[in-house]
């Protein structure tokens, strides 16, 4: 790894692992072998994060749009979620992970609630790697939730409506706490957020790769790494790195 990468490590990397179905369709496979195979490349990304010192990596499992796809396959991948916590969480919390879930928690099924709060609870006092998973999660839907609550502290007179801030609406999104991803990666060669974490993103740098998540490595995520450490942050303000020569 170069200098370059270890002076400028992302602190929150957010990851949109896309492509598991076109993986399994492209090699005459059940759509399900491809997020079987996903769950060895979050085992993989997790363990990379954490070896170059990542401080958050927010990975999305399943949307709150997810639900529109046949009953099949939404059962095998809470089947696989609830699998993956199971199996790995003693491992998690033996590598010092906490974990964090995003998303809506009402009328989530029973079988799998106890599980992600367990997940939370036991890795809570954690200080490595924080593992955010979105889960049941719409940017749309915790907005909505967000100003819901807003809102129902100023009918209560707690708040005034002209005292809300961005840093009040931050505080009441499923992230609190969570810095903003720094980088935001996509796989499978879709270029769009399908509804992912659109308030946070607003200064994210964005990273589309064509690799199928099951394909997703090390050597990928490093890479990632490298072009993000390369790129020249503004916020709107004006450079701070030097100008690249003409013709370089
Ligand atoms: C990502 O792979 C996994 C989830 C969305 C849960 P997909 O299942 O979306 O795979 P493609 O995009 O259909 O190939
Ligand atoms: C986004 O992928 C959600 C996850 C990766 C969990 P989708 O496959 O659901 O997104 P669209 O439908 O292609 O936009
Ligand atoms: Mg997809």
């Amino acid at each position: 790894m170069s200098d370059l990468l270890f002076s400028t490590v992302p602190e929150h990397v957010a990851i949109i692992m896309d492509g598991n179905g076109r993986w399994a369709s492209a090699r005459g496979l059940p759509r399900t072998m491809g997020h079987r195979k996903g769950v060895e490349a979050v085992r993989e990304t997790v363990r990379a994060a954490g070896d170059v010192g990542i401080k958050y990596l927010t990975l999305f499992a399943f949307s709150s749009e997810n639900w529109r796809r046949p009953e099949t396959e939404v059962t095998d991948l809470l089947g696989l979620l609830k699998a993956f916590i199971r199996r790995d969480l003693a491992e998690l919390h033996r590598q010092n992970v906490r974990i964090r879930v995003i998303g809506d928690r009402n009328n989530l099924r029973s079988d799998i609630l106890p599980l992600l709060i367990e997940a939370e609870e036991t890795t809570r006092a954690n200080t490595a790697l924080t593992l955010v998973i979105a889960f049941n999660y719409g940017s749309r839907d915790e907005i909505g939730r967000a100003v819901i609550s807003l809102a129902k502290d100023v009918e209560a007179g707690r708040l005034r409506a002209q005292d809300i801030t961005p840093a009040l609406i931050d505080a009441r999104l499923d992230t609190a706490g969570i810095p903003d991803p720094d980088l935001i990666i996509r796989t499978s060669g879709e270029e769009r957020l399908s509804n992912f974490l659109l308030w946070q993103a607003a200064y994210s740098e964005f990273m589309f790769m064509p690799d199928y998540w099951p394909d997703f490595s090390r050597d990928l995520f490093l890479s990632a790494l490298e072009r993000y450490a390369a790129r020249d942050r503004r916020f709107g303000g004006l450079s701070v790195k030097p100008a690249a020569a003409v013709g370089s």
